[in-house]
């Protein structure tokens, strides 16, 4: 759906645009656990080393804990409505309720153009973060299904957009429902499965993923995807869910628009279509929390604003051209995966160790305009390989450039793509919260008799820090990754039978 399809080429052009980034992520809570680690170096007696390692950890931990858990204070009403806990909103009862929207492309640095101001005066009444970190590849459905199962790509199974699957032999393709609706391509548990498994009502409303996973769960509505579907009907059918009698009424609720997406591939990150469709969406985000509002719910639905990916400007790419590298060899690739990466599946009478040599020649030669990997040589923070699906050798390109070929040259070519190594700013995502939960973070944060002790405080406080044009009151937190959302939804729905995932409850910690 989202993302056009790969048939010939991206590209990608000029340098993009240095985006403001904040500090890195070192000063978190690591210096414990460093000296820890330095403790164990340097002790002559590895079993009284391990003895004291493990009792300057337990102290550690509870020193670490009494920062946060203050006894008796710690209690907000917030943490203590969930499950099957019930609010009135002056006339009728609600259960806590979670509603999570993914706006398709929306880069993270977007919120600075000054054209989104909903979105930001939300993020102030609630919370920011600096980015969210998609998996990768930095596709659509990887990363949509990474937010539902918190999984990385290599557990969750949707490894690109289109692949081969050598062990069913067929190939998924994100665009075809027969395809893409069979339930054995998507592995993990997605967020509206566990919810179902513990009693609550979800409701889908064009979430990219299949309506139903293979232990045979579905959400309790759902909408399947359709194009060009008005924002005002996305709202509408949200709030008659939401308005529903309370035996009906669904306490998970997942939204998905494209448009800005779509907008970015065809004019790029930095065109008046992208800006116009920025401000669409941020008057939908308004518009949703204004409805909210109206129905006195802030206090009772938590609105979790995500996207999936970046984008980054291609007008401008520099080609590198596949035929050229591999010479006869290009004609002995049988499957091509993903885009704008490429996985190769070289036929079988091919000389496959031939052609790797021939592309990480032509890699070393390019000085890092593009990289070759293997399953055994794949970036370990892509946690993307050991598995059938994923393509024995995965050539990714650098922004800037496109992977093509003579005869392909720039045919099928946009104006924006994303795909990119995840660790660019260009493809990083948003996350802004408000509702409840983020009622309990400000408290944490500035409540003058809040329930933390001083240093704890200033420990959660980095407000802006210099890197970003929001104002004094905008709780902003540092970067994460998107396998985090699940836990985050479970957690803020009170359901403690969880799937293994790739985040971990732990993470939201200091924030409940
Ligand atoms: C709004 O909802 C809160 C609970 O979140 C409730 O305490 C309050 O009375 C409600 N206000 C009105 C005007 O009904
Ligand atoms: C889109 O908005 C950005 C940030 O405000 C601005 O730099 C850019 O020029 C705008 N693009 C167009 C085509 O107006
Ligand atoms: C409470 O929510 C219901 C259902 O959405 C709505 O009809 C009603 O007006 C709300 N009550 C208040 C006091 O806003
Ligand atoms: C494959 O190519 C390598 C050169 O890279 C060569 O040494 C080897 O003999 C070739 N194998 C076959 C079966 O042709
Ligand atoms: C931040 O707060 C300070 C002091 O309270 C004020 O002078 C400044 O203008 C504020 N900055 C923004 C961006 O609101
Ligand atoms: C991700 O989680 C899955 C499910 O628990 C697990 O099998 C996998 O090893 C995890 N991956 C990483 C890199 O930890
Ligand atoms: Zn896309």
């Amino acid at each position: 759906m989202a993302s056009p399809s790969p048939p010939a080429s991206s590209r990608k052009p000029y340098e993009e645009r240095k985006e403001l980034d904040g500090p890195s992520e070192s000063e978190n809570w690591k210096p414990e656990t460093e000296q820890e680690d330095s403790t164990h170096g340097l002790s002559r007696n590895r079993i009284i080393c391990t003895a004291v390692c493990l009792i300057a950890l337990l102290v550690t931990g509870a020193f670490v804990r009494s920062l946060f858990v203050e006894p008796p204070a710690t209690t907000h009403p917030n943490l203590l409505f969930h499950g099957d806990n019930v609010r009135s909103n002056g006339t009728h009862d609600f259960k806590r309720t979670v509603l999570i929207v993914s706006i398709d492309g929306l880069r993270a640095d977007y919120l600075d153009r000054g054209l989104t101001p909903h979105l930001l005066d939300i993020s102030k009444q609630g919370l920011r973060a600096k980015a969210m970190v998609p998996v990768f590849p930095t596709l659509t459905f990887p990363n949509h299904w990474a937010l539902m199962t918190g999984l990385y790509a290599e557990s969750h199974g949707v490894v690109g957009n289109n692949f081969w699957d050598p062990i069913s032999q067929s190939e998924f393709h994100y665009n075809q429902i027969e395809s893409a609706w069979n339930p054995a391509w998507w592995l993990g548990e997605p967020m509206w499965e566990t919810a179902v498994k513990s009693g609550i009502i979800t409701a889908n409303l064009m979430w990219p993923g299949p309506p139903k996973t293979t232990s045979g769960f579905s959400s309790t509505y759902f909408v399947p995807w359709k194009n060009k579907v008005p924002l005002k009907e996305k709202l509408d059918q949200l709030l008659q869910w939401i308005d529903l009698p309370f035996e009906e009424r669904p306490q998970l609720l997942m939204a998905y628009e494209p448009s800005l997406d779509q907008a970015g591939h065809k004019a790029g990150p930095y065109s008046a279509l992208v800006n116009k469709t920025l401000t669409q969406v941020d008057i939908f985000a308004k518009d949703l929390h204004t409805a909210l509002k109206e129905r006195n719910l802030t206090e009772i639905v938590d609105v979790v604003f995500v996207s999936d990916h970046g984008m980054t400007d291609t007008s401008h790419p520099e080609h590198i051209y596949m035929d050229d590298i591999l010479g006869e060899g290009y004609a002995s690739i049988e499957h091509e995966d993903g885009w704008p990466a490429m996985g190769l599946r070289f036929s079988a009478n091919a000389n496959v160790s031939h052609n790797l040599e021939l592309l990480r020649t032509a890699a070393a030669a390019s000085e890092g305009k593009f990289e070759v990997y293997t399953h055994e040589t794949m970036p370990e923070r892509y946690h993307f390989s050991g598995v059938e699906r994923i393509a024995p050798i995965y050539v990714v390109p650098k922004i800037g450039y496109i992977l093509t070929t003579h005869a392909e040259g720039d045919v099928g070519i946009n104006k924006g793509n994303h795909g990119y190594d995840n660790t660019e700013p260009a493809m990083h995502a948003m996350f802004v919260a408000h509702g409840p939960f983020s009622a309990v973070v400000k408290v944490l944060h500035q409540g003058p008799s809040g329930s933390l002790t001083r240093l704890a405080r200033r420990l959660l406080s980095r407000p802006n820090k210099g890197w970003h044009s929001t104002s004094n009151d905008t709780y902003v937190m540092d970067k994460f990754e998107n396998v985090q959302i699940y836990s985050l939804v479970m957690r803020l729905l009170g359901v403690d039978k969880v799937a293994p995932t790739n985040g971990s409850s732990a993470f939201w910690d200091k924030y409940f």
